[in-house]
């Protein structure tokens, strides 16, 4: 099998994730990465043991000619460096959010349809076992309809965490908790329900000394009738990620906080059922692969690469988490009902997830 070449960029927290779920691959190799600290990207080189260490993404881009980039830098710059990479013949990984609007997604599927290349997001959370193993069992109707949702993602963040520069701004962050920690149980909510109708919502920023939320609200109805909660928090002591999914046939629950494990999935018949054969089989979850979450996304998309196919979290299976925030933001900052599909060219949420100009007025 021919090994794709892969390269990196940004080499701070995350990137350490990426190097670690790529190296662990036999079909790549991870061949450049580049930060705009050289300290970081030769520290970073050194402990990967990466070939070529650049501090410009051109030079990188134009010297390697990588297959594939995972962009790991702060939110603000993915859209454009996601779409030089596109532009480059790369195909791409970026951290989450991939875009700061509807506008910015439609900007890079336009630089996927220019190069046939393909951008995807990192939403981990689709892609571990439990998650994989609920999709199929809800896919072959087998659960029955899912009724009720409700998903805690009460996190703890403190003051030295928003000191860095880049956060908690709309500018460099791109939004609060909802966009960027609650959006992993967002996609998979939604990635499990199926189309979601319409959306309320209220944010609020309780107790910390940024732009952006740090506590959100929200009540979505799907259009198969089901109807859910979605809790996103960043000041909550006690930390968990604490998913319930209610179908007619069981209750499925997910009680972990950042990477799941098989056996952090329970699932419980109605009293009076009968299908315990059943209830055995759906608890029995395939083995791990010992790979992260993020690892199995990894090794997920270079199978589609393998294929030449568009992979699961790029296009529509990018724009439907951050659709829905866009639609989020816009229900809680102007106290409207939001329905999938509203916000168009034109609407200041389509421009920004806080509806304002680039002048900083709200234009809503
Ligand atoms: N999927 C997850 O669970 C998860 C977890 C943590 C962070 N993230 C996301 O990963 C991204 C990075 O977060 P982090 O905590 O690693 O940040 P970080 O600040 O630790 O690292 C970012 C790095 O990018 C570099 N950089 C900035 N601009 C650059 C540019 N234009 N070109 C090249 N390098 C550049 C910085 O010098 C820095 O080394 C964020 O979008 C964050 O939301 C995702």
């Amino acid at each position: 099998m021919s090994s794709f070449r892969a390269a990196l960029i940004g080499t701070g927290a995350i990137a350490r994730s990426h190097a670690t779920a790529l190296q662990r691959e036999t079909d790549v190799e991870l061949v450049a990465a580049a930060d705009i600290r050289p300290e970081a990207v030769a520290t970073f080189g050194e402990t990967y043991g990466i070939a070529h260490l650049y501090t410009d993404v051109e030079s990188l881009l134009r010297e390697q000619h990588p297959d594939l980039v995972h962009i790991c830098t702060p939110p603000h710059t993915h859209c454009e460096l996601s779409v030089q990479c596109l532009e480059a013949g790369a195909w791409v990984l970026c951290e989450k959010p991939l875009a700061g609007s509807l506008a910015e997604l439609d900007v890079i599927e336009a630089a996927e349809a220019r190069s046939g290349t393909y951008c995807s997001s990192v939403y981990q959370w689709r892609f571990g076992n439990g998650a994989q193993h609920l999709k199929t069992l809800i896919d072959r109707g087998e659960l029955g309809r899912p009724l009720l949702g409700t998903c805690q993602i009460t996190w703890y963040r403190d003051d030295a965490y928003y000191a860095v520069p880049w956060r908690g701004s709309w500018q460099s962050e791109l939004g609060g908790c909802t966009m960027i920690h609650g959006i992993h149980a967002i996609d998979l909510l939604l990635w499990l329900y199926g189309p979601w109708r319409e959306v309320s919502a209220k944010i609020g920023t309780l107790d910390h000394d940024i732009e952006v939320e740090d506590v959100s609200l929200a009540l979505i109805a799907f259009e198969n009738g089901a109807l859910a909660t979605i809790t996103n928090s960043v000041v909550s002591p006690r930390q968990r990620s604490t998913l319930r999914f209610d179908f007619q046939a069981a209750t499925v629950e997910l009680e972990h906080l950042y990477n799941y494990r098989n056996e952090d999935w329970r699932y419980t018949l109605p009293e009076s059922s009968q299908r315990t054969a059943d209830l055995a089989r759906w608890q029995d979850l395939p083995p791990e692969t010992g790979r992260s979450l993020l690892g199995n996304q990894v090794a997920q998309l270079l199978a589609a690469k393998r294929r030449g196919e568009r992979p699961p979290t790029s296009g529509e299976g990018a724009r439907r988490a951050l659709e829905f925030i866009a639609s989020l933001y816009k229900s809680a900052m102007t106290g409207q009902i939001v329905e999938r599909g509203s916000i168009r060219p034109g609407d200041p949420f389509y421009e920004a997830m806080n509806g304002l100009g680039s002048d900083g007025e709200s234009v809503a």
